[in-house]
């Protein structure tokens, strides 16, 4: 690990990078191990590097102009490549993150009305309220006591989906949902040299085996959901307007067609997958940053301080602060770290020729750290998304939520979320590091701390009582 000194700044821990290009072997350890190593020194300084790998033919593009011509300019003539469609879809199916084509502008159309602004601020009172019980439960645990923050984030995001997506309840104790996703991203996440080396589907991936039961209590768990609803539906009943109710409505405008019954699980499990791990590896990022930057935390304490003052009326748009801080942690560990495409067609970038079939790695991870695009790239410093710098960010140099026709529909929602959740923790507790606790960095689908993050939570004298 590594920790480069900015003067008065933070600089939190990073993977060392490597000066030389990696040999075949020790990438597919390196993959194996934390594929967020794989990134070495030329990644962060060169705009785009291209060549044969143990992968096939690569490139590495990290330019603005680059993301932009692949997620927006010439969107048309790229596809999720082959070996991340391995990855996600045996848990997520067919569903809006894996799908492609006429499937996925059916499903998109369908469910983007459940993300609009008007829907995501109405979903505002269910965050405060799980954020709320959350901090009750905390203040019935002794002053100091420790907590894993990474599985408090998580059962928290869990329930605001549980809440709000899927109004009704998963029906299931959101512990063992935790427990399942995690052990998907455990087996399936870590990469198999079987899928490096393209070997075919049918050959077992013994390293999986592990990740099967939890795709089976998610399948029954999700069958389960779908009939009850139903069952509602045959009724007549009236049915809550949530992700259920719109994905059992969606019709093809052309055949009037519904969505296919697996194609709805898919779906369900994609939110569950896409918005629960994303959202709270984000929160535990800002947590341990702001535990390490004194003076941001006092600025984001007094933020959240402010924001329940009785005497006005809370609006989470105020939070200007405490949503900087959350932007800067997915700058820093954005938990989607590594995105790619796979060229259909021949095609140049910034002047340099891309064969059809070469898979295109564009890392946030990476853009988000380029020096040439930021100042003191690897440390903490949440000025950059306050006032008028935020408006000097580049769209194309920031993609923790991706971009282009495919970015994250559910960003609105996470980045309400965010804000709502640290406002409700900040304002009661300080979170501080467990003596000797490391936070590093490890790709696991997404960016979490290796082995989680324990923290002391204390409470804080603040002057206001929770509400909910
Ligand atoms: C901090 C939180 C989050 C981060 C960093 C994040 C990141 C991303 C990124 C980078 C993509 C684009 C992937 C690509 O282009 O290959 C994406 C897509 C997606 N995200 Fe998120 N996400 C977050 C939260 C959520 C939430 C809360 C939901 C749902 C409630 C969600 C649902 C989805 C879906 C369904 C897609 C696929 C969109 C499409 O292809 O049309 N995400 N997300």
């Amino acid at each position: 690990m590594a920790t480069a000194a900015s003067p008065g700044l933070f600089t939190p821990p990073y993977p060392r990078r490597t000066e030389t290009p990696r040999g075949a072997l020790s990438t597919i350890l390196t993959l194996r191990r934390n594929p967020l190593e794989i990134w070495g020194r030329a990644h962060f300084e060169q705009p785009i590097l291209i060549g044969r790998t143990v992968l096939g033919l690569r490139a590495a593009a990290h330019d603005p102009a680059a993301v932009r011509r692949v997620f927006l300019d010439n969107v048309a003539n790229y596809r999720k490549d082959d070996l991340q469609l391995r990855i996600l879809r045996p848990g997520l199916g067919n569903g809006l993150v894996t799908a492609e084509g006429d499937s996925w502008r059916l499903q998109r159309r369908s469910l983007a009305p459940l993300f609009s602004p008007r829907t995501v601020a109405d979903f505002a009172p269910a965050m405060q309220r799980i954020a709320a019980a959350t901090v009750e439960r905390l203040r019935r645990r002794r002053d100091g006591a420790v907590a894993d923050v990474g599985e408090l984030t998580s059962r928290m995001a869990l329930e605001a989906l549980e809440q709000t997506l899927f109004s009704q309840g998963l029906g299931r104790d959101p512990s063992a949902f935790q427990r399942a996703v995690n052990a998907y991203f455990d087996s399936f996440g870590r990469l198999d040299p079987l899928d490096l080396l393209g070997a075919p589907d049918f050959l077992p991936r013994l390293g999986r085996l592990r990740g099967r039961p939890a795709l089976k209590f998610l399948d029954e768990a999700v069958d389960a959901i779908v009939e009850g609803r139903k069952r509602l539906l045959d009724r007549g009943d009236e049915a809550p307007r949530d992700i259920l109710t719109l994905l059992l409505a969606a019709r093809d405008p052309e055949t009037g067609r519904g969505l296919p019954d697996a194609d709805i699980r898919a779906n369900i499990v994609t939110f569950i997958f896409a918005g629960h791990e994303t959202t709270a590896n984000g929160l535990t990022w800002t947590l341990y940053l702001l535990s390490q930057a004194r003076d941001w935390r006092a600025r984001a304490e007094g933020e959240a301080d402010r924001a329940f003052d009785p005497a006005r009326p809370s609006t989470f748009e105020d939070c200007a602060v405490l949503r900087a801080v959350f932007e800067e942690a997915l700058r820093l560990y954005p938990p989607a770290a590594a995105l790619s495409r796979q060229a259909i067609a021949d095609d140049e970038i910034l002047g340099v020729r891309i064969p059809a079939g070469t898979v295109v790695s564009i890392a946030p991870y990476v853009l988000h750290r380029r020096p040439n695009l930021w100042i003191n790239p690897d440390a903490f410093d949440p000025s950059r998304f306050l006032g008028p710098a935020r408006e000097r960010i580049d769209r194309f140099a920031y993609i923790p939520f991706g971009a282009g026709p495919r970015v994250c529909i559910g960003m609105p929602f996470s980045l309400q979320e965010g804000v709502v959740i640290l406002a409700n923790l900040l304002r009661s507790f300080r979170f501080e590091l467990v003596e000797g606790q490391r936070a590093e960095p490890l790709q696991r689908i997404t960016l979490r701390p290796r082995g989680g993050l324990k923290m002391h939570v204390r409470r804080r004298d603040s002057k206001f009582e929770t509400r909910s």
